[in-house]
């Protein structure tokens, strides 16, 4: 594995490829990243993955200075791996090079609701870089974890809107025996926390398995997970059921008929915000 830190070295080595599949991640790399290199290489050749802490999607209050940045240890089972070609790893010059940056924003009821609603700004530090890091590696494919499922259906949208030649393949969210999604944010729960946070996922099979039984109030069904997991100590952002195709609030009829649905869900540990979903 070649690992460059500029755009031009990573040109170099890509020099003649059109079939670069690509796995962009902020690093701190754990199986469920390693999971998304190895569907990435079922795709494509070669396999291009980034690591670059993007501040531009971090708040003001936000774990920005704080965020594992592990580059020898991920580099380390990168090569272990051995499914990836190149390892970019830009610095902040070389992706943002001016003070003044141009900036993507997405559609406001694509992006400012549920996650964008909590982090403002977030979706456009996403789509700001990654639109950067797919015009540096030109991808024919890129892969995306379900496990940030607002995030992946934003990208692929931004890859529609702008004639992108890159198709946005999903993976599944990978997670511990207990159900608790693989995230580099989990290494800041305490024990008891750690204990605890498998909780977040059984309720989002409960609101399923409720919808799935015929219970159609899902405002109802969400409302009862918020209650749950306040009374368990969580600080809760949103446990909310959306239409898996635009990410709306589903009409009671629409649940009745079957329409495929996502309930996402995204509350605080003590100081630890994690988010989840489960398609229903
Ligand atoms: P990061 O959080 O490092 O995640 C990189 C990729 O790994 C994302 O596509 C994410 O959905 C996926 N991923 C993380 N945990 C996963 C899990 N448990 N199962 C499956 N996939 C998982 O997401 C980002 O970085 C950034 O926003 C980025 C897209 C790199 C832009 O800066």
């Amino acid at each position: 594995m070649k690992v460059v830190h500029t755009i031009e070295e990573l040109r170099d080595q890509l020099r003649g490829q059109n079939r670069t599949s690509f796995v962009p991640t902020m690093g701190n790399l754990h199986e469920g990243h390693l999971a998304l290199m190895k569907l990435a290489h079922q795709h494509g050749d070669p396999v291009v993955a980034s690591i670059f802490v993007n501040r531009l999607q971090f708040g003001p209050n936000e774990d920005f200075d704080k965020y594992p940045r592990t580059l020898q240890d991920d580099i380390d089972k990168l090569q272990k791996q051995n499914h990836v070609y190149v390892l970019f790893a830009p610095n902040e010059r070389e992706l943002y090079p001016e003070p003044q940056n141009y900036r993507v924003s997405p559609p406001h009821d694509l992006g400012d609701i549920l996650e964008g609603e909590f982090r403002p700004g977030f979706f456009v530090g996403v789509t700001t870089v990654v639109l950067k890091l797919f015009s540096c590696v030109q991808p024919k494919v890129a892969v995306f974890g379900k496990k940030d499922y607002q995030q992946l259906m934003i990208v692929r949208n931004m890859c529609r809107q702008f004639a992108l030649p890159t198709e946005v393949v999903p993976h599944e969210t990978v997670r511990n025996g207990d159900g608790l999604a693989l995230s580099s944010r989990n290494r800041y729960l305490s024990e008891p926390e750690r204990k605890e946070a498998p909780r977040l996922y059984r309720l989002l099979n409960e609101v399923k398995d409720r919808i799935r039984a015929g219970e159609h109030d899902s405002v109802r069904v969400e409302h009862d997970a918020q209650r749950e997991l306040a009374a368990a100590g969580w600080k809760v952002d949103y446990v909310s059921v959306r239409r898996q195709r635009d990410l709306k609030a589903p009409e009671r009829a629409e649940v009745e008929a079957g329409e495929p649905l996502v309930v996402l869900a995204a509350a605080k540990l003590g100081p630890t915000r994690l988010i989840d979903n489960l398609e229903i």
